[in-house]
């Protein structure tokens, strides 16, 4: 017997409502009773009204083990389409804990690389929701083989799509490395965690007792690991926070960027950074304040906020073009670049120049930080990667040093030499091999070796004097043409509008390769 239209409709409403249910009533109350939205809500949440168009609703998966067979969740536990997000075009995937814990099977890692594969195509930026007890356990070596499949096209969209993944419940195992190849994590407090191996396994290997938040929750990643970039108070905050970052973002490489109309006046003179670094070098200030300065409305999005805080990176804009900026953090650690530091610095500037990004530096570092610490845990390894990845980048450069540049961090913080396109300095600025102190000890120490008391005193009160005369400046650097112009703080965001403006058609040759290699 034929069936009539209105009963194919009738069908179809039928299978759109069992697969929105997911894995039904009682496990969705179980979802919101721990303060988590389901995967469809977290979607509807995320993206423009009405955008979002599904794939694969109806995917079923083919396992027979375990019972399995008598357990089929129309859309097989992951959420799979394309919205828009602030009118940008995106791909994405949202993992659904009602079915199975949102473990991954085969039929669901293809609905993954499906939704992958468009955006890469298409040029689209992908977003993934991450909340699952990993491998479905039921498939075996199937599920391992689905995460490969992700592994795999994770590598094939770096620097060719911006990835972003959200972690809003466990993460765990292998499966935390699709999370850690996107460009961006954000994770959810208290909900969310990510761990190679948990609590229990931890605990019979190496006897340590801690729990699942210490060991990979939201904290840990955003302050001690660096794992993730973006901690967050609760879902609602974190899919507000991805709408922002995107706002940033290019929907792919080779993109030109479209300038945001602003309000803010470019040539707003920047009043308070006159006076603003203080005139005695020692004495720390929060260089956020002069971002804050220079940018368009106030508006700085920042990345890694809580992890090595000696450097700040993040996204702006300045008279509507957007810009990823590096900056060194006088009030932590003085600004010295170390481990850490330099590892989230590199990423930062690489995830820019893949995707046109243009790089604003304000500098104010006294060097790399000493000590054994540092030095066995590869600082030389972890600080050329800073120097590699300011080296290999071929989006327009500006360099702002509002203070000190001392010695190897000085070539490494964005130098002329190692390819930025335009160096500033305040009058405050200080180029050198080293500070006054440190450069007299040294290169006087037979002239002071005799002195003591107050005869020591005052002849290093005078050396020091004179160094700081000939070298705590920015003129000998100026007089190289180390440094393009010398300007005064309060000039300083039209400077960095006009410049930026000049930079726009900035196109560089490079020696043909197959790729660099970085000191990983
Ligand atoms: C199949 C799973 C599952 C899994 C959870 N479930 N994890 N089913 N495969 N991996 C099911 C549960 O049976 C349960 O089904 C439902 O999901 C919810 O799980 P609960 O345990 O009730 O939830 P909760 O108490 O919140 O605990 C969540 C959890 C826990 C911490 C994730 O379920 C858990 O530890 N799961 C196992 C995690 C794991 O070891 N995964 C494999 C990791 S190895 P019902 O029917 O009762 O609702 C891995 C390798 C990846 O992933 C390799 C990539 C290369």
């Amino acid at each position: 017997m034929a069936f009539s239209n209105e009963e194919k409709r009738n069908y179809l409403a039928e299978l759109n409502k069992q697969s929105e249910l997911g894995g039904g009533e009682a496990r969705v109350k179980r979802q919101h009773d721990q303060g988590k939205y389901t995967a469809r809500e977290r979607i509807s949440r995320l993206v423009d009204a009405d955008s979002f168009l599904e794939f694969d609703k109806f995917v079923k998966h083919n396992c027979s083990s375990f019972g399995m067979e008598k357990t089929k969740y129309l859309g097989d536990g992951v959420v799979t389409g394309v919205a828009k997000i602030n009118g940008q075009k995106v791909a994405l995937f949202s993992q659904d804990f009602t079915c199975w814990g949102g473990a991954l099977g085969k039929a669901y890692a293809q609905k993954i690389c499906k939704i992958m594969d468009f955006a890469i195509e298409n040029k689209i930026p992908v977003i993934g929701i991450n909340d699952s007890g990993g491998a479905r356990i039921q498939e075996g070596v199937e599920s391992l083989a689905g995460y490969a499949d992700i592994f795999h096209r994770n590598v094939q969209a770096s620097g060719v799509i911006p990835q972003i993944s959200l972690v809003m419940g466990p993460c765990a195992g292998g499966a935390v490395y699709s999370p850690a190849m996107t460009d961006f994590i954000f994770m959810v407090d208290q909900s969310s965690y990510m761990f190679v191996t948990g609590p229990e396994v931890v605990k019979t290997v190496t006897h340590e007792e801690v729990t699942k938040d210490e060991l990979g929750g939201a904290h840990t990643h955003n302050e001690k690991s660096g794992v993730a970039h973006f901690l967050c108070e609760d879902e609602d905050d974190c899919l507000e926070r991805v709408r922002e970052l995107l706002s940033f973002l290019p929907s792919a490489n080779f993109q030109k960027h479209s300038k945001t109309p602003t309000n803010d006046s470019t040539k707003r003179i920047n009043t308070s950074l006159k006076d603003f670094i203080p005139t005695n070098s020692k004495k720390p200030y929060d260089m956020k304040e002069v971002i804050m300065e220079i940018v368009d409305d106030q508006h700085f999005l920042e990345v890694q906020q809580g992890f090595a805080k000696n450097i700040l990176v993040g996204f702006s804009q300045v008279g509507g073009h957007k810009i990823g900026i590096i900056a060194n953090q006088p009030q932590i650690l003085a600004g010295c670049l170390d481990i850490d530091a330099s590892s989230k610095a590199a990423r930062f500037i690489r995830f820019c120049d893949a995707f046109d990004i243009p790089l604003l530096t304000l500098v104010d570092v006294p060097g790399f930080l000493p000590g054994t610490t540092q030095e066995y845990g590869g600082i030389i390894r972890h600080g050329a990667k800073l120097l590699y990845a300011y080296s290999e980048a071929t989006v327009p450069m500006i360099t702002l040093i509002t203070r000190k540049a001392y010695g190897g961090a000085y070539d490494v913080m964005a130098s002329k030499h190692i390819g930025a396109d335009i160096n500033l300095a305040y009058p405050t600025g200080e180029i050198a091999v080293m500070g006054a102190e440190g450069a007299v000890n040294i290169i006087f120490r037979n002239e002071l070796k005799g002195l003591d008391g107050s005869e020591y005193d005052k002849k290093k009160a005078e050396l020091v004097a004179n160094y700081e005369t000939e070298f705590a400046n920015p003129y000998k650097a100026a007089g190289m043409g180390y440094i393009d112009e010398v300007i005064n703080p309060e000039d300083t965001r039209s400077r960095v509008y006009n410049y930026l403006e000049f930079l726009q058609n900035k196109s560089v040759l490079r020696p043909n390769r197959k790729h660099g290699n970085i000191p990983l």
